[in-house]
């Protein structure tokens, strides 16, 4: 399976996937990582394995559509059969999400439906949320509301502010992310008729990994 990784920033869900890919663990291959920011770690990261690593600044494009048209051009060019967004920060452009359906997955550091957007951690504390965690989904128009493909659970500690939070999350987006590749690169998930398929059979609910 090749790979198309999106990212913003640290990367360490990228690297996640690289270690997993380097241990024989995924039967995938990292084939360009790409950025709206340019000081991003993940290009960095990128580099350092030898791999492709661009940067497409949105400001130089007038809109977000052709923004879009140009970074995707990019994605395109290494022929990826997924591109994972791993702490992509832009929306997306409809048409630029239309042209992928089912090829294109996120993770987001929350229980989806749960706590969309940003600041879920924060999200998941003020609710006064007893667990909280991690979902990878197939990307759609609406943010953060594509078909949930898995899910990772963690406790909300009594005592617990964001960034503890957010550690013990991201300890579990790691695994999540990389045994949710795993499943696509065996050809067992698909999107059909906007519905998460496993096993040729819709998901009642997320696999929880
Ligand atoms: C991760 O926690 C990811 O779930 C989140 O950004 C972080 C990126 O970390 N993504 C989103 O919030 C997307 N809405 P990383 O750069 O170390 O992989």
């Amino acid at each position: 399976m090749r790979v198309a990784v999106l990212a913003s920033g640290r990367g360490s869900n990228l690297l996640a996937i690289l270690d997993a890919i380097a241990r024989g663990e995924l039967a995938a291959q990292v084939v360009g990582v790409f950025s709206d920011k340019a000081q991003a770690p993940a290009l960095a990261h990128a580099r350092n394995c030898g791999i492709e690593a661009r940067h497409v600044s949105p400001r130089d494009f007038a809109s977000r559509a052709e923004f879009d048209e140009r970074l995707f051009s990019l994605v395109d060019a290494v022929q990826p059969d997924l591109i994972v967004c791993a702490g992509y920060m832009r929306l997306i452009s409809d048409s630029a999400v239309a042209a992928r359906t089912g090829r294109m997955i996120n993770i987001h550091p929350s229980l989806l439906p749960d706590f969309k957007g940003l600041h879920t951690h924060q999200q998941a504390l003020d609710a006064g949320a007893r667990r909280h965690g991690a979902s990878v989904h197939f990307v759609t128009a609406e943010l953060d509301g594509g078909p949930v493909i898995a899910q990772a659970r963690v406790p909300v500690e009594a005592d617990d502010d964001a960034a503890q939070l957010a550690a013990r999350v991201l300890q579990r987006e790691h695994p999540l992310l990389v045994a949710t590749l795993r499943e696509l690169a065996a050809g067992r998930v698909a999107l059909i008729d906007h519905r998460v398929h496993f096993n040729g059979r819709a998901l009642a609910a997320p696999l929880q990994l």
